[in-house]
C-alpha cells in the first residue's frame, strides 16, 4: 500500500483520481487526514499553480503528495483562458459566464477554433523531489453549446476525432479520454516504474 495525499477537497475529482490510481495506491484527501491547505493560486502557469498547491501541502504533511491544475488553451487567443480558466469572466468562478465570454471573444474567428485542455500534476515524492506530469486533449471550440453533462467548458468543446462535445458524452466516456485521465495515468506509470525498480 502506498499512501498519496491529493491536494483537493473536490469529492468528485478525488473519486475520479481514485478510480485510476487504484491498488497499491491509496489516495487520501487533506480533509480526511485533518489538514487544511488552501494557498493562493497566484502563478501565471498551470505548472506554477500545481507546484504552489503541492508545496504548501508537503510542508504540512512531509509525505508523498500531488496537486493538479487544468486550463483550456485556445490557439486564436494565444492560449487564453489557460491558467485563468476558472475565473475568466469574473473574479468569482462562474462556468456559464466563462463559456459566454469565450464564445464572444471567438465570434469573429472562423471554425475550426483549435483548442486544448491541459492538466498538469505536480508530485512530491518521499525524498522531497518534485516531478511534473501532463495530460492534453486537443479539439475545437464550437459556436453554440451542446449537451447537458459535465461542467466548465465541456458543452463547447469537441475533442479531435469525436463528433460529440464533452457535455454530450457520458461521464465514463469523457473520463476515459480526458486531459485529467491522461495526466493521472502519466503519474501512475511513473509510480509503477519506481515501485518496480525498488523490488
Ligand atoms: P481545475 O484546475 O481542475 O480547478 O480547473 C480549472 C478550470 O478549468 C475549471 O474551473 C473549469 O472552468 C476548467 N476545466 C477543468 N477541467 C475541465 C473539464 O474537464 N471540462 C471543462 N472544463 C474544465
Amino acid at each position: 500500500m502506498q499512501k498519496l495525499i491529493f491536494a483537493s477537497n473536490n469529492a468528485h475529482k478525488i473519486e475520479e483520481v481514485r478510480s485510476i490510481l487504484s491498488s497499491p495506491y491509496v489516495v487520501v484527501s487533506p480533509k480526511e487526514i485533518g489538514v487544511t491547505s488552501d494557498p493562493e493560486e497566484s502563478a501565471d502557469t498551470l505548472e506554477g499553480n500545481a507546484l504552489i498547491k503541492v508545496r504548501a501541502l508537503y510542508k504540512i504533511v512531509q509525505a508523498p503528495c500531488f496537486a493538479d491544475d487544468t486550463g483550456l488553451e485556445v490557439e486564436a487567443l494565444n492560449g487564453a483562458p489557460g491558467v485563468r480558466s476558472a475565473r475568466y469572466a469574473s473574479a468569482e468562478h462562474d462556468d456559464k459566464a466563462n463559456r459566454r465570454l469565450l464564445l464572444k471573444e471567438l465570434s469573429s474567428t472562423p471554425c475550426p477554433r483549435k483548442a486544448r485542455f491541459r492538466t498538469v500534476i505536480a508530485y512530491i515524492d518521499e525524498a522531497g523531489q518534485e516531478h511534473l506530469f501532463e495530460g492534453v486533449v486537443k479539439g475545437e471550440i464550437i459556436k453554440e453549446e451542446r449537451g447537458n453533462c459535465g461542467f466548465g467548458y465541456d458543452s463547447i468543446f469537441v475533442p479531435m476525432g469525436a463528433t460529440q462535445t464533452f457535455a454530450e458524452m457520458c461521464e465514463s466516456e469523457k473520463n476515459s479520454i480526458s486531459h485529467r485521465y491522461k495526466a493521472v495515468v502519466a503519474l501512475k506509470e511513473f509510480l509503477d516504474s519506481n515501485t518496480a525498480s525498488e523490488v
